[in-house]
């Protein structure tokens, strides 16, 4: 008997058109184009502007394309995942915003919350629903806006993250799709990269406001050493326990927090800088959203049997990867 897959049939994305660039970032911080592309990689980043627009309306919009992309109707969808840590609310979920906006009256949705992970999580999860035979059809949404939750009056964080929605469509697949996953937790490190106020711990009040607790915070170095060593190990464990070499390997799509993470990955893989997906200089970090606007921009590069890794750290701390065989 073969093995029931998940395969991805249809990919979209959203991307907000106001520009954000590092000349405009230094009207704001004391900080500098050069020290944010020589640091980082990163020259603009897109932002929502429009108050009345959030998460959900991004999710949707990339869900929507990615739909099309599939050629199925929203009524087909048995569930929606939506990855994210900008929620429009607390609760409902912005999934549920999602299947409203989208008319994916036959689905039921939730979020689900793993940073920078999430869209890994949420992509492993879907599959297994898929696999398990529950679901025939699963839209999973990375999206996040960003900009409502940092600080610019903070030069460590304002530089790095945008706001953006990626989304895939997955059904059955008769060979190739996501073929294995790894992911790590580490919630011993809970506030090295977190937003301190707003949920249950430390609910919204006039001094959590005054204390700028709304606010992501980081311990940059600290992260950045924990994501260069965890994102290249979780990819040489997927790597090797499928028998691949960096030379079977046709793509790494990583996480886009900072290109020295990036290609510091690829070196351990033992890739080419051109199997490499690289955005991060338009877009910056759009947490949840990196991976699946990786996958956007490359959607006509990709071909079939590509044996494709997906690598991504963030907030938890968590970790994880995928391999897809490209169908
Ligand atoms: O996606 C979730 C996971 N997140 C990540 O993976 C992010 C991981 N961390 C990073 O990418 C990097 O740590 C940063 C980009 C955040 C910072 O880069 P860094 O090379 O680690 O810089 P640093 O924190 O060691 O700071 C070096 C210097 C400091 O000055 P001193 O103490 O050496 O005088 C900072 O105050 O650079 C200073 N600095 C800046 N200077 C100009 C920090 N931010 C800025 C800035 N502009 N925006």
């Amino acid at each position: 008997m073969s093995v029931k897959r998940a395969k991805i049939t249809g990919i979209g994305h959203y991307l907000p058109d106001y520009v954000l660039t590092n000349a405009e970032l230094e009207k704001y911080v004391e900080t500098n184009d050069e020290w944010i592309r020589s640091r980082t990689g990163i020259s603009e980043r897109r932002i929502l502007k429009d108050p009345d627009k959030a998460t959900a309306f991004m999710g949707a919009e990339a869900s929507r394309e990615a739909l099309k992309d599939a050629g199925i109707a929203p009524e087909e969808i048995d569930a929606i995942i939506v990855a994210t840590v900008t929620p429009d609310y607390m609760f409902p979920a912005s999934a549920a915003l999602v299947q409203k906006r989208i008319g994916a009256v036959n689905s039921y949705a939730f979020d689900l919350s793993a940073a920078c992970s999430g869209f890994l999580y949420a992509l492993s999860n879907g599959a297994m629903m898929i696999e398990s035979g529950r679901a025939k059809k699963v839209i999973v949404v990375g999206a996040d806006k960003m900009s409502a939750i940092v600080d610019f009056q903070d030069r460590t964080t304002c530089i790095l993250f945008g706001d953006a929605a990626g989304a895939v469509v997955l059904e059955e697949s008769d060979s190739g799709g996501i073929i294995d996953f790894v992911h790590h937790t580490d919630g011993d490190e809970e506030c090295m990269l977190y937003q301190p106020a707003g949920g249950s711990l430390h609910p919204a009040s006039e001094e959590t406001v005054k204390n700028r607790m709304h606010y992501i915070r980081q311990d940059g170095r600290s992260v950045f050493k924990k994501a260069t060593e965890g994102m290249a190990d979780v990819s040489l464990e997927i790597m090797q326990r499928n028998n691949l070499t960096g030379d079977d390997v046709a793509w790494l799509v990583p996480h886009q927090a900072n290109l020295r993470i990036i290609d510091a990955t690829a070196r351990r893989m033992g890739l080419s800088s051109e199997k490499v997906m690289i955005n991060i200089g338009k877009y910056g970090n759009t947490t949840a959203a990196t991976i699946p606007l990786c996958l956007y921009d490359w959607k006509n590069k990709l071909k079939k049997g590509d044996k494709i890794i997906l690598s991504a750290f963030g907030g938890g701390l968590t970790w994880g990867a995928i391999y897809i065989e490209w169908t």
